[in-house]
């Protein structure tokens, strides 16, 4: 999983592709490179951040890569782009190239030498030969990029032309349509200082771009139409706006990140179901999300739902019954989630995806797609997608219910309004930042935190859990609180902090009773609760405002955010780009 983009127009394309690829750091920040064509193409590329790059090479078209590594070490010869043996041509390339042993194993055998481990690296020395046939590049490509198998969203330049031409297969490419100059990237932020007209490339789709024309391909090299629309992200929605890191800008978007997703939600009429049976699969944070779902959906509509990770669903036997599969994935680009979803589709299963990129990848491989409205999360550790996922949950939760007649026209509209005020709620819960950062002083050095909580809250500390691994590399594991004495209370002892989320529902006597538990045995107790009552319990208290039960999970998962964020930043910790992790999961 990697980040590309190319540039053709008037300017200096060094200075675009390197701002461009900043803002696609976030899909992986191994390594990062341009190639800057017209007479002669010239290369910087290392190991490292995109900011290592000193962008010092003249010319008006070029391509980029910030790398995320998975065929060969992370260091300076893997890095793209790659220029083959002539150096007539630069390559970048997102995604896997299956095939590429057999192909490489073939291009040595005629000569070819090799100056990476990459699978990436083959389709520049295919160009190379393909381009000696027939002298045309464009031809060359669209002959090149039949040999591939795999995944790979290509971008390509030929030394004196002023052409990049682009393939997509399994991973993003968007294309910008500018005023006397072109674009091409994995994500609409990269150009979007530039331009706001864009083309969503589907697979299997060419692009040749060039400073005042686009034209777009199939396979086969038949021409194809295709529309372009504006987005109406402004470039600065992709910027920190005056925070000190992506996350915690992100995680005080959550209201509008609500407030957009709900409104497009509700201008849906969303006739679905009914489903005897749901399945919802996905990983890390959107499985997370999938457990709250489960909660909601089972508690107001009584249907079975089970969560999967997707990578276990994929070794699931098929089945008696055909649920409805929901596939959760903000990037919509996650390998796994994306092949159980073909996986659900070839055994018959209704399919529907929850994704926050208009046009990913998973939005081929089912049937039924709803787009939440977060904006661009650009932070590796995901927090407004979150919120927007949980909150389209719900609301495919009550739309099930309602066109299934299993929800009154009154609950139907009481939910509503407990959704309506969910962004107030969400700005409520955001007040106590101040609280949330000297509590997380007494996190800060800690090796290893518990979070517990019961019903709804559960997922809610499994997502806390793994927010202050994540960013803070602090141990932490979530807990049903139920389950503490079944074993991990062995784990308890003096000064161990217990992160405890309480709300004033079925759970509550019982959870007052766990924290008794891990109290008696010396744990630091942190509470998140409205209740009062519970200070008598724990040893620290983090207030959030009162909510109805189903909907206190969105304020909680306000405080874990925060708590995560505010233990890393203590920590020093690199919180927008944790190390070992990227934005999009491409790899299986
Ligand atoms: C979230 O903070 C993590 N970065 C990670 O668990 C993420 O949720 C997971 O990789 C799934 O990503 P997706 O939603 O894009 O499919």
């Amino acid at each position: 999983m990697c980040g590309i983009i190319g540039y053709c127009g008037p300017r200096q394309a060094a200075d675009i592709l390197i701002e461009g690829l900043k803002r696609l750091e976030y899909r992986g920040y191994d390594s990062a490179g341009i190639a800057v064509g017209n007479h002669e193409i010239k290369l910087e590329k290392r190991q490292g951040y995109v900011s290592l790059l000193r962008g010092k090479l003249e010319g008006n078209v070029g391509i980029g890569h910030t790398r995320w590594a998975t065929h060969g070490a992370p260091d300076d010869r893997n890095s793209h782009p790659f220029t083959g043996c002539s150096g007539e041509f630069a390559i970048v390339h997102n995604g896997i190239m299956e095939n590429y042993k057999e192909l490489k194993q073939e291009l040595l055998s005629r000569g070819h030498r090799f100056s990476s481990d990459t699978d990436s690296e083959v389709f520049v020395h295919i160009l190379e030969e393909e381009y000696e046939k027939t002298g045309d590049f464009r031809e060359a490509f669209f002959d090149s990029v039949s040999k591939l198998e795999g995944s790979f969203a290509i971008l390509a330049i030929h030394r004196g032309e002023e052409k990049i031409m682009g393939i997509k297969k399994d991973s993003p490419l968007i294309v910008g349509k500018g005023n006397g100059e072109n674009f091409a990237a994995s994500d609409i932020p990269a150009f979007l200082p530039y331009t706001s007209e864009i083309a969503i490339m589907k697979d299997g789709e060419v692009c040749e771009i060039e400073r005042s024309s686009i034209r777009f391909y199939d396979m086969r090299g038949t021409p194809v139409e295709k529309k372009f629309r504006f987005v109406d992200w402004s470039p600065d929605a992709a910027e920190k706006a005056g925070y000190e890191h992506f996350m915690l800008k992100e995680i005080f978007e959550q209201p509008m990140a609500i407030e957009n997703t709900i409104h497009s939600l509700f201008s849906r009429d969303f006739q679905i179901g009914p489903y005897p049976k749901i399945d919802i699969i996905g990983c890390g944070t959107s499985y997370n999300a999938g457990m709250l779902g489960k909660y909601f959906i089972e508690k107001t509509l009584g249907i079975p739902v089970q969560v999967h990770y997707a990578s276990e669903y994929r070794l699931r036997p098929p089945i008696r019954e055909n649920p409805m599969s929901v596939f959760i994935t903000q990037s919509g680009e996650t390998a796994d989630t994306i092949a159980a979803a073909k996986l659900a589709r070839s055994r018959g299963c209704p399919t529907l995806a929850i994704t926050n990129v208009i046009g990913s990848s998973i939005t081929n491989s089912v049937e039924h797609v709803i787009h939440t409205s977060a904006g661009p999360e650009v932070g590796v550790a995901a927090t407004k997608t979150f919120i927007a996922q949980v909150t389209a949950l719900y609301y495919l939760g009550m739309s099930v219910g309602r066109s299934a007649s299993m929800l009154s026209e009154k609950t139907y509209s009481g939910l509503m309004d407990g959704m309506r005020r969910l962004p107030r709620l969400i700005e409520a819960a955001l007040e106590s930042e101040q609280r949330i950062s000297s509590v997380s002083r007494l996190l800060k050095d800690s090796n290893s935190i518990f979070y517990i909580g019961r019903g709804f809250n559960y997922p809610v500390s499994m997502e806390g859990a793994l927010k202050m691994k994540e960013i803070s590399y602090i141990h932490a594991e979530a807990y049903p609180a139920g389950e503490l004495k079944h074993g991990p209370l062995a784990l308890i002892s003096g000064g161990t902090p217990v992160i405890a989320i309480v709300s004033r529902d079925e759970t509550y006597d019982k959870m007052l009773s766990n924290i008794r538990e891990v109290s008696a045995r010396g744990a630091t107790v942190i509470a998140i609760s409205h209740e009062e009552e519970v200070d008598d319990y724990a040893d620290y208290r983090i207030e959030v405002p009162e909510a109805d039960d189903l909907f206190s999970p969105f304020a909680n998962t306000v405080v874990v955010q925060l708590l995560a964020y505010h233990t890393a930043r203590l920590r020093g910790c690199e919180i927008d780009k944790p190390r070992n992790l990227a934005k999009s999961v491409t790899v299986e």
